[in-house]
């Protein structure tokens, strides 16, 4: 392993939030939570074991009970998550780590079984295919338009859950705008076909997100959020279209005048050039058009990244798969030693 020095460098990631180094925990679904939603003392262990991050993100967190798409992924909505999430923030914080809560609504991505029998929530009616990851025979299907009275109710979750991830102990939050998840619908083409205020136009798209982001800054504070996206299409069935380069423009010139945390890009292989990023890969992309902190993500080999900060191609990077492979990842930088291998069984159990 090549030398490591800039990653490791402490890092000011706001006037409220100084990083020890600039390497993050990505968020990752692990489907660990109980029954209810609930995190459990497994999960305040694997986090508290990766401590050493700058930042550690939380896997995906609903934020309400329509927004679930996974069995046993954990909540944020119920007293009894709030207590929970006690135990794990104080467990990483007790290591001397800082820990975001990634706040999730799937939208299309669920199924009537999950959410009381309703279709999920999307910008629009749109169908999906597929076998719902982590089932044997659960699929897809019709979404519904979310009414204005709704896209109001969501906004008020989405603010909700921020301040109770404040007073559950958590530095900030993640909105997850990423990945072909709620947000992410209504800021793509493919998935947006609605014809009022939310639809058509860069801007109208753009506002919901903008919408999100005010309203959790007004809450917790406009420094401990943080936003993911994914400007490029390329998970749950988004589609990618010319037009959309003009949302993501709009929305990241519009996310400079906030003063957020960070924007970070979701994905899984960041050497992927888009079409209708006009060829860019999305960290390029966002790096072009938004000035403040610059999180990249996607099959990041740390030397690699150590190469692309000290050139300024972004400022911290998000590392997912090796971080579950490797929980003490950063003393293995620093010892200069090799990194244990990923390996897809390693997700049967939290380690
Ligand atoms: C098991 C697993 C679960 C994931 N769950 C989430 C999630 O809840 N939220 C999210 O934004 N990204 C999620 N991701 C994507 C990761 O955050 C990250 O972007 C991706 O793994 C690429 O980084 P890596 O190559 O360093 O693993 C997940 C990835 C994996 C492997």
């Amino acid at each position: 392993m090549n030398k490591i020095n800039t990653l490791l460098e402490s890092y000011q990631l706001s006037n409220q939030l100084s990083l020890k180094n600039r390497i993050l925990m990505a968020p990752m679904t692990r489907a660990k939570a109980d029954n209810d939603g609930s995190p459990t003392q497994a999960m305040a262990d694997y986090y508290a074991k990766r401590a050493d991050a700058g930042l550690i993100i939380t896997e995906g967190t609903v934020i309400r009970p329509d927004g679930i798409g996974y069995f046993n992924v954990p909540g944020i909505f119920k007293k009894q998550h709030i207590e929970k999430w006690k135990v794990v923030t104080e467990a990483v914080h007790k290591e001397g780590g800082r820990i975001f809560m990634q706040i999730w609504h799937v939208g299309r991505v669920s199924h009537p079984l999950f959410i009381g029998g309703d279709l999920p929530l999307s910008a629009s009616a749109t169908s999906m295919q597929g076998r719902i990851r982590r089932t044997q025979n659960m699929y897809y299907g019709k979404s519904r338009e979310a009414t204005l009275e709704e896209i109001n109710s969501l906004i008020q979750s989405y603010a909700d859950a921020a301040y109770h991830a404040i007073s559950a102990g958590f530095d900030g939050v993640e909105i997850h705008a990423a990945n072909g998840y709620l947000i992410d619908q209504f800021l793509h083409y493919h998935t947006n076909l609605r014809q009022d205020i939310y639809g058509k136009t860069p801007k109208n798209m753009s506002r919901f997100a903008l919408e999100i982001v005010k309203a959790c800054g007004d809450v917790i504070g406009y420094s401990r959020v943080g936003i993911r996206l994914s400007p490029g299409a390329y998970l749950n069935e988004m589609v990618g279209d010319s037009r959309d380069a003009d949302v993501f423009s709009y929305l990241l010139s519009k996310l400079n005048d906030l003063p957020i945390a960070y924007v970070h890009t979701g994905n899984f292989d960041d050497s992927v050039k888009f079409n209708e990023l006009r060829g860019q890969s999305m960290t390029q992309f966002i790096r072009n058009h938004y000035h403040g902190n610059v999180i990249a993500s996607g099959g990041y080999d740390l030397t690699d990244a150590e190469k692309l900060v000290s050139q300024k191609h972004f400022d911290l990077v998000s590392i997912g798969r090796p971080f579950i492979a490797n929980p003490d990842l950063i003393t293995k930088l620093k010892q200069k030693k090799n990194l244990d291998s990923y390996d897809a069984s390693m997700l049967d159990s939290l380690n």
